[in-house]
């Protein structure tokens, strides 16, 4: 099931609804920036637009060249798969599995065709369309993290694991960045794990974000500078970060 929004479901939209309470459903994605602010400001509390829908709001191709991006790697051969298989190595069978900022769903579509419970969320409808068309199984839901209430769309268990891959997290709004990794948490069992990648020089430094994250309630269990379980150093381009509540 897929929660849309376009323009046309504004009208209904109360303060204080979510997304996917709005029962905003609707088979166009032609959303303006206007409507996006508006869905990020409910209740009044403005949330500041992610990097990635300013930057799809200056390019409105973006989103579907980095759908086609991915539909190509995959005819071609490529593996795009890796950080899924990384995560599944760590998951018992059947396991609840967030994946937050989930794009065009090519790791949520494989963690559940292996036979876990997934649930993939993005901000950006045009991407989650697209993981819908392409990856069947996954519940797949257009929501800013630094809104997530999945509870409010039905989802009341929290996740075993969550995973963010992909770069996510450098293109968050800096300043919801605190408040997505504090949503994440709180969605996040209290034996669970969340699995966060993304690479060097993208104004996020890791010192940072290991700050942000223990203000959002997580231990670092594991780091590692590549989804192939390379060791992290102080020199390291990426960062693979295993967390645990703490
Ligand atoms: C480079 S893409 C990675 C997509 C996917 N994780 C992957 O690896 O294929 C970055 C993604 O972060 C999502 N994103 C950025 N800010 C977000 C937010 N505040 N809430 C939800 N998704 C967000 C974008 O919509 C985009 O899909």
């Amino acid at each position: 099931m897929t929660i849309r929004v376009a323009p046309v479901g504004l009208s209904r939209l109360a303060a204080g609804d979510s997304a996917c309470r709005a029962g905003a459903y609707i088979d166009d994605f032609q959303l303006t920036v206007d409507c996006l602010l508006t869905l990020i400001c409910q209740n009044g509390n403005m949330t500041e637009q992610s990097l990635w829908m300013q930057q799809v709001a200056k390019d409105p191709g973006h989103s579907q060249w980095y759908v086609e991006r991915f539909r190509t790697m995959e005819r071609e051969g490529k593996d795009v798969v890796g950080e899924a298989r990384f995560i599944d190595a760590m998951a018992a069978r059947g396991s609840r599995i967030l994946d937050a900022g989930c794009g065009a769903g090519r790791i949520a579509g494989y963690l559940a065709a292996v036979g876990h419970d997934v649930v993939g969320a993005d901000v950006d409808p045009v991407l989650v369309a697209a993981a819908e068309k392409d990856h069947p199984g996954p519940r797949w839901l257009v929501n800013d993290l630094a809104e997530l209430d999945l509870p409010a769309c039905g989802i009341d268990e929290p996740f075993d694991i969550i995973v963010s891959a992909g770069n996510v997290m450098t293109f968050l709004a800096p300043s919801t960045r605190v408040t997505v990794l504090r949503r994440l948490r709180a969605h996040l069992s209290d034996d669970g794990r969340a699995v966060i990648g993304f690479g060097a020089g993208r104004d996020y430094p890791f010192d940072d974000f290991f700050y942000d994250a223990k203000s959002a309630g997580f231990e670092a269990d594991v780091l590692l500078a590549a989804w192939d379980v390379r060791p992290f150093t102080a020199d390291s381009e990426f960062l693979v970060a295993v967390l645990r509540p703490a």
